[in-house]
């Protein structure tokens, strides 16, 4: 069989690598499986994509559209002609993207007009909050999907209440904790560390890159100053994301004590992360990778599409109000954070289910 494989963003080259290493495994078995990975280029600096196709040992893409920056519509309508123009000279048994993205929306809707089959990897999990894109991006993927592999039976659950039927629907497990597993020993010190006299459980890894936190600087401000005051003595790490970047930078935000880094390859991130004492953060992806390290992990959302990091894992979700997070950071210097569990089937194997899946049902 031949699958043509999506990535874009951050999150979906993490994805991606253990899939493709599945895709390889089988092929040196000698079964008949192939790849084309298309890259949109909806991420393109050298921290944010080259670093993690090194590092997770992830190979060129067969092609990649160069999107770059945009508004929603530029970037989605870039990729859809990109895509299109890719799938009509490049056939394919099965279009597989992953995530919630931009890319992955643009290019579930090229593949399902060209009447191409549509696996989404991580389908059915909803904040069912319609501000966020990406709620948008699941929703409507999800619509036009064919075979769904999903993360959780919460997950599943959505997708049976939203009309799916049970045989389109596997429960494999997380990709992304398949990546994190196969290269934990790997997990590398940045240099700053040295330089800035950083100690294991001594500090707070800060991300933010949410529209709805980072966008309006006065809201950026707020968070920032309240984490610097309530830290208790304990360093502040912050790798910042360009769009974060531009918006501190722009309004003077105060970020003196702060370590502000630039965004980190993935084996300093994790390395940082799994050190941490806990981690302050907006991201969807992180609250999975601080759950299986067993790290408290403090979301500054009012909702999320992963509820198994709070019912399970080390995830509490703080919201946006500035009281409730100097609440949570009280609870968490008292030692009194819960300890959590590992979600049913992260266990590093997602990826071999979902091919051994798509190989009985495409040989
Ligand atoms: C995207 C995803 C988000 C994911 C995040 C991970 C969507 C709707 N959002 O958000 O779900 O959690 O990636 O990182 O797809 N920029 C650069 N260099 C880059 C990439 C971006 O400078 O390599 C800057 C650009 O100014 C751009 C801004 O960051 O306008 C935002 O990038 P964009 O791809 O639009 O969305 P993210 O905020 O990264």
């Amino acid at each position: 069989m031949h699958i043509t494989l999506v990535a874009g963003t951050r999150p979906n080259f993490v994805k991606i690598s253990p899939l493709i290493h599945a895709i390889q495994k089988q092929k040196e078995l000698g079964v008949s499986i192939d790849f084309n990975l298309v890259h949109t280029g909806q991420h393109y600096d050298t921290s944010m994509s080259d670093s993690f196709f090194t590092q997770l040992n992830i190979p060129q893409p067969t092609i990649n559209l160069e999107v770059g920056s945009g508004t929603q519509a530029e970037q989605t309508g870039n990729i859809m002609l990109g895509f299109e123009k890719f799938l009509t000279n490049n056939p394919t048994d099965l279009v597989l993207v992953v995530g919630d993205v931009t890319s992955t929306m643009a290019c579930a809707i090229v593949a399902k007009k060209l009447n191409l089959k549509l696996a989404h990897v991580e389908g059915g999990i909803r904040s069912y909050d319609m501000s966020m894109p990406e709620e948008i991006n699941r929703k409507v993927t999800d619509s036009i999907t064919d075979l769904f592999f999903t993360t959780s039976s919460v997950a599943t659950k959505n997708l049976l209440n939203e009309g799916i039927r049970e045989d389109q629907i596997f429960f494999v497990g997380n990709v992304m904790i398949d990546s994190l597993l196969k290269n934990k020993p790997f997990f590398k010190e940045p240099s700053f560390f040295q330089n800035q006299g950083i100690a294991s459980k001594e500090y707070f890894t800060l991300t933010l890159h949410r529209p709805s936190n980072v966008d309006d600087p006065d809201n950026l401000n707020m968070i920032l100053k309240t984490i610097q005051e309530n830290s208790n003595g304990k360093k502040i790490i912050f790798p910042i994301h360009p769009r974060t970047q531009k918006i501190i930078e722009q309004h003077s935000i105060n970020v003196e004590q702060i370590v502000c880094v630039p965004p980190l390859s993935y084996l300093e991130f994790n390395y940082l992360v799994s050190n941490s004492f806990a981690v302050i953060t907006d991201s969807g992806g992180i609250t999975e990778e601080t759950t299986v390290m067993g790290i408290p992990c403090l979301t500054l959302r009012n909702n999320t599409e992963r509820p198994e990091t709070v019912t399970i894992g080390t995830n509490v979700l703080v919201g946006t109000s500035t009281d409730n997070l100097i609440k949570h950071l009280s609870i968490l210097q008292e030692g009194k954070w819960k300890k959590g569990g590992i979600p049913e089937l992260w266990d590093g194997n997602a990826s071999n289910r979902i091919i051994n899946h798509l190989l009985t049902l495409f040989n």
